[in-house]
C-alpha cells in the first residue's frame, strides 16, 4: 500500500518531514501512528506473499517523485529498510529525484530516512541537463556483476565524467542545496498559505526544493480535480510562462522541481501564477 498521508487510508498532521502538514487530524504522540500501520501493512504483505523467502530488492525513491510527491509518514523508510534486510533483501534508494541537494537539509534524500542503503542510483541533476547517470553500491553488490559480461558503451564517458564533476563543484561553490532549503522552504510555506485559501488546492507537500501541490474537485473527500480542469490550469500556467511538471496516481499533482538556482523573486512568481491559475479556473 502507498504509505501517502495525504489519500491512504492513514494519515494525520504531523507525519511527515515537511514544512506543510496535511489538515487530517491526528493524535500521536511519540511514534507516528499511520506509520506504524503502514509498515504493520508491508509486514503483512510480505506474510502473505512471502514467508520465510528471502527478499531480492526493496526499490524507493526517498519522496515519490512522478508519483505526486509523496513524502512517507516519519521512520516508514527506516523501518522499512530494516524489515527488508532482516529478510535478506537489497535495500536501492532511487536519488534521480531527490539526491544532490534538491531536498535541502541533506544532500541524499536517504540520509533524512538515517539509513544506508546497499545501491543507489543517479540521474537528471548528476548532469544538470547533459545525459548522464551513475549507480553506486557496496563492493559485495558489484562483485556479483563480475559473473556475466555487463557492458555500456558510453559507461565511464570522460566528457560526461568532467561534466558531473563540474556540477558537483557548481552545487558546492553556489551552496545550491542551502539554496534548495531557504527558497524550497519559503516557497512551500508560501503555497501552504495558498491551500487554506483555495479550495482546489487539498495538500501541498515536499522538502527543499522538491514540492508538490495536489489539486482536487473536493477538499473534503480528496476528489482528484479532474483532467480537463487540471489540463486548464495547467496551461494557464504555462501561459504565464510558468512550467510545471505534473504527477500523482490520478495526475493532479503539480510537481515543481524547478532548478536549484532559482531566486526569491522566482518563488514569489510561482506562487503568483498558481493563485490567478486557481481563481482563473474555479
Ligand atoms: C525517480 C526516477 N528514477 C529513474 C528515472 C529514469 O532515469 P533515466 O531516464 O535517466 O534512466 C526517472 C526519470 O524520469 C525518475 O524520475
Amino acid at each position: 500500500m502507498n504509505p501517502d498521508v495525504y489519500n491512504g487510508i492513514w494519515g494525520g498532521n504531523n507525519c511527515r518531514d515537511s514544512p506543510v502538514q496535511t489538515d487530517r487530524v491526528c493524535s500521536c504522540s511519540d511514534e507516528c501512528e499511520a506509520g506504524t500501520k503502514y509498515v504493520e501493512q508491508f509486514q503483512e504483505e510480505l506474510d502473505y506473499n512471502i514467508g520465510k523467502n528471502n527478499i531480492a530488492a526493496f526499490w524507493a525513491e526517498s519522496i515519490q517523485g512522478v508519483g505526486g510527491t509523496v513524502q512517507y509518514p516519519k521512520n516508514y523508510i527506516k523501518r522499512v529498510h530494516d524489515i527488508v534486510k532482516k529478510q535478506g533483501g537489497l535495500f536501492v534508494s532511487d536519488e534521480v529525484q531527490t539526491g544532490f541537494g534538491r531536498t535541502g537539509d541533506h544532500f541524499w534524500g536517504f540520509e533524512m530516512h538515517g539509513i544506508v542503503p546497499d545501491i543507489v542510483t543517479m540521474a537528471k541533476g548528476i548532469g544538470n541537463g547533459f545525459p548522464l547517470a551513475a549507480v553506486a553500491t557496496t563492493p559485495e553488490v558489484a562483485q556479483s556483476l563480475t559473473k556475466a559480461t555487463h557492458f555500456n558503451t558510453f559507461g565511464g564517458n570522460p566528457v560526461s565524467c568532467t561534466v558531473g564533476i563540474t556540477v558537483l563543484d557548481i552545487i558546492k561553490e553556489e551552496k545550491l542545496q542551502e539554496n534548495s532549503k531557504e527558497i524550497g522552504t519559503y516557497l512551500l510555506l508560501e503555497l501552504g498559505k495558498l491551500k487554506s485559501q483555495l479550495p482546489i488546492i487539498g495538500d501541498v507537500r515536499g522538502k527543499g526544493l522538491m514540492i508538490g501541490v495536489e489539486l482536487v474537485s473536493d477538499n473534503e473527500s480528496r476528489k482528484p480535480l479532474n483532467p480537463q480542469t487540471f489540463l486548464k490550469f495547467w496551461e494557464y500556467c504555462l501561459d504565464q510562462g510558468l512550467i510545471i511538471g505534473k504527477g500523482g496516481l490520478y495526475g493532479n499533482v503539480l510537481r515543481i522541481k524547478p532548478p536549484m538556482c532559482i531566486t526569491k523573486e522566482d518563488a514569489d512568481f510561482t506562487v503568483k501564477v498558481i493563485e490567478s491559475a486557481a481563481r482563473h479556473v474555479c
